[in-house]
Parts: structure tokens; sequence; C-alpha cells
């Protein structure tokens, strides 16, 4: 097979890097379409074309469903985007997409386009890993911002990961721990089905647990002296115990559960959650001596764990960073800033490089 590559990005010299000032970024890894458009740290535009009615009734993401929707969505996406940015796109200085991890037919689309982008208007393209988007969007702090990234520990917790890395800077990662089985999200979309509840099931879980009881069910705390997370026996746990507390009559709630013993039941399983996540944080936040904590990714919207994790933290000296919840779950955004800040250290990928659906952080 031939290597050498089939087509090449113009050369980028450092001085050059300095100068990017606009990226065109497409995210597409899993069932959300974004497109966004960055320049310098002015975000000019971000859309997001949700996916979550089409794989609802299967409780889970369908890939076939995710692509050809990916398809659809995505020449539309870009167009609104650019118009919205008010930008000719042929002064846009790099295009970006999702390289990894993620489902392979539904990288493809977003990759294909940056790339096809890049080639089309002679422009950089960047591969970005939809990992490191996650990681760094708690420094995305708008146009007035110009913080760079700070060492730090951070926790990403996503419906796809579940990760804790010691983050020394721009590309300099070390991996502390991940889970085992189930991502946390994972964990809270599959009770949530068992439930009976929507999808996606942490804000769903949320919900339904405001006002609980969250000391009402004695939930399991896995691995809680290991660096790595696991969240299958918390499900498992909870399937075990449904039949023992569900009401023999017809009740309103989805699952034959009276109301309240719900609510208590998502509280319960919400707090097991934050406690596992919160207690991993905060030791390794000690162990390595780091002034910041950060958490990004879908389940940092969670309104209790933001609020405990910043209870801790503060307790114990650290700043706590979290994203706007609106770039905590996926985007095109937190991939544009990933790009910039590539960009910016003299980053630049190959548009030969292929999209890798097991994409590693570190
Ligand atoms: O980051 P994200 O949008 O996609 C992945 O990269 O996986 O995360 C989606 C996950 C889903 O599992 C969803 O249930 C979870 O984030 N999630 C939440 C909340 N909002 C989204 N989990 C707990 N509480 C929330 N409020
Ligand atoms: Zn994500």
């Amino acid at each position: 097979m031939c290597q050498a590559p089939l087509f090449s990005c113009p050369a980028i010299d450092t001085t050059a890097a300095t100068l990017v000032k606009t990226i065109l970024a497409l995210e597409t890894s899993c069932d959300e379409t974004g497109v966004a458009v960055l320049r310098d740290r002015e975000l000019l535009a971000s859309e997001v074309a949700s996916q979550v009615a089409a794989h609802e009734k299967f409780g889970g993401i369908v890939p076939e469903i995710a692509s050809r929707n990916h398809l659809a969505y995505a020449p539309r996406l870009l167009d609104r985007t650019i118009s919205a940015a008010k930008i000719d796109v042929s002064r846009v200085d790099a295009f970006a997409a999702t390289s990894g991890p993620g489902l392979a037919s539904s990288l493809m689309i977003g990759a294909s386009i940056a790339k096809g982008l890049a080639i089309g208007f002679g422009k950089l393209y960047l591969a970005i890993n939809h990992l490191e988007g996650h990681l760094l969007s708690p420094f995305f702090v708008g146009a007035d911002g110009d913080e760079q990234i700070r060492p730090n520990v951070s926790l990403i917790v996503s419906g796809g990961h579940t990760m804790s890395v010691r983050v020394r800077g721009l590309a300099d990662y070390q991996l502390i721990g991940r889970t085992v089985d189930d991502a946390a999200g994972e964990a809270f979309d599959k009770v949530a089905k068992m439930l009976g509840l929507g999808y996606p099931g942490g804000p769903e879980i949320e919900k339904h647990a405001r006002g609980g009881d969250p000391n009402r069910f004695d939930l399991p705390r896995s691995m809680l002296a290991s660096d790595n997370f696991s969240f299958s026996g918390l499900k498992t746990s909870v399937r075990y115990l449904l039949p023992k507390i569900e009401e023999q009559r017809v009740t309103q709630t989805p699952c034959n559960l009276d109301e309240g013993v719900l609510t208590d039941l998502c509280a319960s399983f919400q707090q097991a959650i934050i406690d596992v996540l919160m207690t991993k944080t905060i030791a390794a936040a000690e162990r390595y001596q780091a002034d910041l904590v950060t958490i990004s990714g879908g389940v940092s919207c969670n309104q209790e764990l933001r609020r405990q994790l910043h209870e801790a933290c503060s307790r114990k000296g650290f700043e706590l960073k979290n994203a706007e919840p609106w770039l905590c779950t996926d985007n095109a955004a937190m991939i544009a800033f990933a790009a910039l800040l590539r960009l910016q250290a003299g980053f630049q990928s190959q548009v030969a490089e292929e999209i890798d659906p097991n994409l590693a952080l570190v």
C-alpha cells in the first residue's frame, strides 16, 4: 500500500502559527452534530444539532442512525454557522475536526468535511482529540479571557469516558485513572432506562432526584481506594433493588415506583456517583499537590456534582474550574478552542491523517 500522503497542508512555521486567527471546527464523534467558528478567543458562532429524539426510543445511540443524521445535518449547520459568524469562509485560517475517539462512521463525516474545506481553500487542517476538547474546555472563557493552560488535576466525565488526568500544560498529560467498565454518564443513562425515564439519563435522574433523600438506599461506592473507576456494580445494585421496592399496583411513575421512592432512589444513585467522583478527584489533587481542579464532559452539567465538588475543593484550598453547561456536552466550540491552542503552539495535522475510533488522550 502506498504510504505517501495523498495531500499535504501548507507548511506552517511558528511565526505563522501565532498569526492564526480564525478556526472553523466540526464535531461529529457521537450523536451531536456541531460546527463552530472561533476568532482568537472570540466565539463567533456555535451550532449544535441534537439527535436525541432520533435515538431516544432505542435508549442509546444507534451508530447507523447517527452517521446518517450527521450527513444530513452537517452541510446545513455549516451554512448556518458561517452566516451567523458573518465570515467569508475563504478567510478561515484553519479547519479542524474531531478525529477520535468516537463512532467511526460518525467521525468520518466531520473529518471529511474539514479536510475537504482545508484542501479546497488551501488552508491548514487540525485533527483534534475529543477528550482534549473536553479537557481544555474549562479554560475557554470567551473573548476577554487569555488565560493559558495551567497545571491541574482534571476529571473528564461523559457518556463514553470517565478519566482523571494530570495536566502539566497543553499536550502534556498523564493518565491518573479511568473507568474499568461503564462511564459515569453511561451509568446514568442505563439506570434511567431501567427506571423508564428518558434519554439522555443524566438530566432525567438529576431532575427526579431533586428534593430526594440521598441516604435512603445504600448503594455501593466501588473501588474507592483505586485511581480507576467502576460503575457497573452500582448499576447492577439498582437492577437488583428495583423488584424489591416496586409497588404491586400501577402507579403514576414510569417504573411502578411510588413518586417519593423514585425521587429517593434517583437521589441515592446520583449521590453514589458524586461520592466516587469527588473522593478520587480530591485524592488525586492532594497527591499531585495541584492548586487547580478542572471538570468537564456531559456529567459535569450536574448541578449537585458541581455544588459538592466546589465545596470540597474550597475546603481543601483548591481552585475549581468548570466550563459553562453548554460547553460541557458535546459541541464544536471546544474543538475549535483546542485547535486554536494547538495551532498557536505550532501543531498541525496532515489531511491524510485518519480518524481513530479508539484514539487515546495519553
Ligand atoms: O460529553 P457528552 O455530551 O458526550 C460524550 O462525550 O459522551 O456527555 C453525555 C453524557 C450522557 O451520558 C448524559 O446522560 C450525561 O452526559 N449528562 C448528565 C447530565 N447532563 C448530561 N449526567 C448527569 N447529570 C446531568 N445533568
Ligand atoms: Zn464528549
